[in-house]
Formats: C-alpha cells, structure tokens, sequence
C-alpha cells in the first residue's frame, strides 16, 4: 500500500523562519520533522511514500532523503500545484495512488507511539472502510484547533473543522486511511469559508468511517510551541535510552 505525507502548505504560523525554509525540515529534538513520518510508515510496513511538496526549496527534500534508499523506503516526489488545502493536496495526487487504498499522513504530525496497529487494523478489514484516528484533549479549548469528532452513540456522526464551540474533546489526527471513493467523491466538495478544501469535509462524504482512539503522545508542529514541547520530550526520551 502507498502512503502520501502531504509536506506542503504554507506554514504561515512559523514564519518568517518558513520564508527559507520548508516546515516540514525544521529539526524537532536532533532531526528533521519530515523523518518521524517517514520511520513511523516504513514501520508500519509501507514500502512506497509520495511526498506532496508546495513550496519553499523542494530540492532540500531530496538531498535529505533522495530515493528513500538509506531510510528503506521508496520516495516520489509531487509538485502540489495549488495550496487550497488538504482534500485539494490528496486529490492532486490521485494518478501516484492509483485504484487502490492509501494512507495519508500530515507531515507535521508525530505519533510517538507509532501507527502500525492502525494500519494494520485498516488493511486486516480488507481497508474497504476509511479509518482515522482521534484523541482526547484535556481541554474543550484545545480541540477549537484542530478538526473535532461528533458522535452519535459510538459512532463518528460528523467532522467539524476548528469548530468554535467543539461538539466533543476528540480531535481529528494527520493520519487518514482512505479508499480509491475519496477521488470520486472529491469533485462534490465546495471550498469552506477560508477557501479550503477541507479534509473533514470530505471525511464526511465518505461517512461512515471507522475510528481508532491514539493514546500516545503526539504533536502537530504547526507552532514554534508544539516543536519546542516535541524536542523536549524527545530529548528526554533519548536520555533515557
Ligand atoms: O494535525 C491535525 C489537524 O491537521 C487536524 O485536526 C485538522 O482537521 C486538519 O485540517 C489539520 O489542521 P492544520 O491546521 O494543522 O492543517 P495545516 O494547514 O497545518 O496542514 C497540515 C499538514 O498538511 C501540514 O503538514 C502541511 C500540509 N499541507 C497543508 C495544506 C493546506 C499540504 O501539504 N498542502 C496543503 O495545501
């Protein structure tokens, strides 16, 4: 299975350090952000990353990584033409993926504790279902960051994208399981009020969808605190090695 780490966007929050340079290779703890996404799919079992790039230096990427050789994967690169969100960045990327289920990964998310168990479960079901994942925040203000779950009963009902008033404390994670229906689907969806084309909305044309609850700990670096918080810790973690 093909795995997609959409490494784009503009990274607006972190500048003017994201003027020169791309986000996604900002050193989080002693090495760039991009590669936590790269180690946990290779150990998850994906053999083939297509990494979506926008903007600012691309060829720093391939010197980084090259053909993927050293960190035992297969690396393509992708141009993402325009920067109108995550649906638009995935769907840009439909003839790399094919007719077949993908995973897609955020490539400033990072899941300390791996993704293998959620992969798994994805393709052992026979990954004809979307799967994503959700965490639970401490605080009901946390969650206006992020895309949140509505349930009804068990079930995920709806996603809500950076909802003013969250309809739970269970955030949406960079890490989607999607199937070949996302790229039929995808020409339905509208640009929301700031003019993306939002994964959550997507999400919620493909409903049902399965869920997994993440109970490690995770970032999404898309602030200089996040990056800050994830370095300490990994410094730690790796002191205590
Ligand atoms: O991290 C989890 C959150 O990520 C989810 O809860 C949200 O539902 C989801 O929309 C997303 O929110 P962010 O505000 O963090 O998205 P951001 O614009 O930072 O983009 C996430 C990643 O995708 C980042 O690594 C950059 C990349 N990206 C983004 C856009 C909009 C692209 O490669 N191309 C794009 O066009």
């Amino acid at each position: 299975m093909k795995a997609l780490i959409l490494a784009g966007g503009h990274g607006t929050r972190l500048r003017p350090v994201t003027k020169v340079v791309n986000k996604h290779l900002l050193p989080v703890w002693d090495k760039p952000m991009i590669l936590y996404g790269i180690e946990a799919l290779r150990d998850s079992g994906i053999k083939h990353i297509i990494i979506s790039l926008s903007y600012v230096n691309p060829y720093g990427f391939m010197e980084l990584l090259g053909d993927g050789s050293e960190y035992g994967v297969h690396i393509s690169y992708l141009h993402q033409r325009e920067v109108r969100g995550i649906a638009c960045a995935i769907n840009e990327a439909r003839h790399w993926i094919g007719d077949e289920p993908f995973i897609v990964y955020l490539g400033d998310n990072i899941f300390v504790d791996g993704i293998e168990p959620f992969i798994r479960r994805f393709t052992s079901s026979g990954a004809s279902k979307p799967l994503v994942l959700l965490k639970e925040t401490e605080t009901m203000d946390e969650a206006r960051r992020y895309g949140v779950a509505k349930f009804q009963g068990s079930e995920v009902s709806k996603l809500v994208e950076k909802p003013s008033e969250p309809p739970s404390q269970h955030i949406l994670l960079g890490l989607y399981c999607l199937t070949p229906r996302f790229f039929e689907l995808f020409p339905q969806l509208k640009p929301s009020g700031r003019g993306e084309y939002e994964i959550t909305d997507a999400l919620n044309l493909l409903m049902p969808v399965n869920y997994g609850v993440y109970e490690g700990m995770w970032w999404d670096c898309g602030v200089f605190k996040d990056i800050t918080e994830a370095s300490q810790f990994m410094m730690v973690k790796g002191e205590q090695k």
